[in-house]
């Protein structure tokens, strides 16, 4: 684990402008840089950056962090990771407490590994471009192919030698521990080269460390494997692994779309077409954890299958899983004996691109077209059909999707709606009591990723954030006022500061707050308080709850600064910001939940007395409450009239 103490050392040198400097290209406005949103398509900013601050905030697409924040929104890490990311940035060594000594050990074997795949395709590299082998026969192949030198270059693309030990060799030379190269399947058990006259894919994790390769044969002999894989290693799980994830994320997210292709050689034909937004399972069905990696860019997945009809038919019950992800799928069935590598060759970019917005369908209508048209008229197989069709949908967690699908499948199959309804929920509830069965609790997939096998927990909580009631509105009202100038002073000469100020005010309050943010950015404010310490808003934006991180970056941007920029321009930035009215907004703030929360309480108890009756044994009780309620209206209408002589 990294300690607490490197972790802050990062926090404090990770300056805002300079983390997304590296990304996105910023100019100065007034106090602050603005540039083009990485996070969303644009063509003028909207994306700004408050250095005095060390926040972004992008008022088109509403993203918003710190620089911890934005490296984990924008190479997908998670906070560990994006943690390791900075300390790298700048040059800040982490401390790592608790490893035990099988982890320091593990923690070099896979540094030692990552290196050594780096030689090897260093080596694979230089045999494509450099040896005569390599230039006649693979390079050649690559051209013939019609790959060109850029796309060769940018996917690394390498050659390994018809030769019994050229690599290993080479990993002698290099002195790489052989049984390492063994494990990573560079060098055979039998202690020779392990990938011989192929055309070798190197595989790239996310973040384009190489994880493993992928060698094509030349050979047209049908017993010789088409393609040879790295074995799965330390490094290298196949599941977890998308080929092209690493050269497409970026264009992923732009498009909100990942394009999903069977082989090496489709993910890079599509590139070179400027099709960037594409990736490939490559060798493997589609496994949950891939589908995991692509759901942290978009959640829409459209996947192109070869003209092979059987292929698609077998396929079809594995996709269950993308619904079940709560992705949109849509497929492409490409015309017979084409690939997409080939078809695009054919096609160019345009006609291409067009095949597929004219030909995708929608996973489920397509699954239930292909099942209805196979089962004819035979009314036993079409109730299979239907089985089938309506397992898929009961995977479909969000109830309004479910019943569009309903909807529409009733109509193709000819078939009752609620009868398809009623199956669907049978599913459902097997589903979920085969759930509770198991007892669920299996871990979920962590975003497993090169050698970051120290998993981070994430805070558990997969509801939208949504405020609802107006007094949810009141919380956040002074709980952004608590963000925003807990550090100024309430009252200097008794060295009170607001944050200490608004705890106090609100201390009978907070146990009954129910906006769950809200929650946690005062309980974190009381830590604060009882720890003595000085208090701060990197705690909220540095926090690891992306809804804590949202709420203070929105208070902190909000509105005075940014508001109304494009019109006011320059001026807004140089004027003082009317910050010095914070007291009375936030007393205003405090009272007006006050209110709320006194008026509820004064309805709960009025309900209470009506259930009781004085004459009886609670006499005493009942005279309490009406004390409580006498009490409870005067401090109300207290506030009331404060706030309405305020208000007006
Ligand atoms: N594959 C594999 N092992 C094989 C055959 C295929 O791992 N023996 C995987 C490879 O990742 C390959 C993908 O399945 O990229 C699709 O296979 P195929 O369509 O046969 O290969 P292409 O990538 O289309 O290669 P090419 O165009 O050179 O035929
Ligand atoms: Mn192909």
């Amino acid at each position: 684990m990294v300690t607490r103490k490197s972790i802050e050392e990062v926090l404090s040198a990770a300056k805002i402008e300079e983390v997304v400097g590296d990304y996105v290209n910023l100019r100065r406005r007034g106090v602050n840089l603005i540039g083009l949103c990485p996070f969303h398509d644009e063509k003028t900013p909207s994306f700004t950056v408050s250095p005095a601050k060390n926040i972004y905030k992008c008022f088109g697409c509403s993203k918003g962090g710190d620089p911890v924040g934005f490296v984990m929104e924008h190479e997908s890490f998670n906070y560990i990771e994006a943690i390791r990311y900075l300390a790298q940035r700048y040059n800040i060594t982490l401390e790592e407490t608790q490893l035990t000594d099988k982890e320091k050990e593990l923690r070099t074997v896979v540094d030692s590994l990552y290196i050594i795949n780096t030689i090897g395709k260093d080596h694979f590299s230089k045999n494509l471009w450099e040896r005569q082998e390599g230039k006649n026969i693979g390079l050649a192949y690559f051209k013939e192919r019609g790959f060109r030198d850029f796309i060769i270059n940018k996917f690394e693309l390498g050659y390994a030698l018809d030769e019994r030990d050229d690599f290993t060799e080479h990993a002698h030379k290099k002195q790489l521990n052989t049984e390492l190269c063994k494990s990573l399947g560079l060098i055979s058990s039998s202690g020779h080269d392990f990938f011989k006259a192929r055309v070798m894919f190197p595989i790239h994790g996310i973040s384009g460390k190489i994880l493993g390769f992928g060698g094509r044969t030349l050979s047209s002999d049908k017993k010789i494997p088409k393609y040879i894989n790295s074995p799965e290693s330390e490094i290298y799980n196949k599941r977890n692994v998308l080929y092209g994830l690493y050269f497409a994320k970026e264009a992923i997210r732009k498009h909100d779309e990942c394009i999903l292709v069977e082989g090496y050689t489709d993910v890079i034909s599509l590139h070179q077409g400027e099709i960037q937004h594409v990736v490939a399972a490559s060798g493997t069905s589609l496994t949950t954890e891939q589908i995991k990696l692509i759901k942290r860019y978009t959640s829409n997945i459209k996947i192109i299958f070869d003209g092979d009809a059987a292929g698609v038919k077998a396929s079809l019950r594995g996709l269950d899983m993308v619904l079940e992800a709560d992705m949109n799928v849509k497929l492409v069935l490409l015309p017979d004996n084409d690939d997409p590598d080939s078809f695009l060759s054919k096609m160019g970019t345009e006609k291409f691109t067009a095949f597929l917005k004219e030909n995708e369908e929608d996973f489920v209508f397509f699954k239930t077209r292909v099942l209805l048209e196979d089962s004819g008229k035979d009314p036993i197989k079409k109730a299979g059909a239907l089985k089938n069709i309506v397992e898929s949908i009961s995977k479909i967690s969000d109830a309004i999707k479910r019943s569009l699908y309903i909807r529409q499948c009733s109509i193709m199959l000819d078939m009752d709606e609620s009868l398809l309804v009623r199956e669907t929920n049978k599913y459902i509830k097997e589903a979920i009591r085969k759930k509770n069965m198991d007892g669920t609790g299996r871990p979920a997939f962590e975003g497993q990723d090169e050698g970051d096998w120290i998993t981070e927990k994430k805070a558990p909580r997969q509801d939208d954030y949504v405020p609802l009631t107006t007094d949810e509105v009141q919380e956040r009202a002074v709980a952004q006022i608590l963000v925003r100038f807990g550090h100024e002073w309430f009252d200097e000469a008794n060295q009170i500061h607001m944050a200490n100020h608004i705890i106090e005010e609100m201390e009978d309050v907070i146990p009954f707050l129910e906006d769950v943010v809200c929650q946690q950015i005062f309980s974190l404010t009381q830590d604060i308080i009882e720890k003595n310490e000085t208090f701060h808003h990197q705690v909220f934006i540095g926090h690891e709850d992306e809804f804590v991180r949202k709420f203070a970056v929105d208070a902190l941007s909000y509105p005075y600064e940014y508001a109304n920029w494009e019109k006011k321009g320059m001026l807004l930035q140089t004027q003082k910001m009317p910050d010095e009215n914070y007291l009375r907004e936030s007393q205003n703030a405090i009272l007006r939940l006050k209110l709320k929360k006194a008026n509820r309480s004064i309805a709960a108890i009025e309900k209470e007395l009506m259930t009781m009756h004085p004459e009886n044994h609670d006499a005493d009780e009942y005279m309490l409450q009406i004390k409580v309620l006498q009490a409870l209206k005067k401090e109300r209408n207290e506030m009331a009239a404060y706030l309405g002589t305020v208000i007006l």
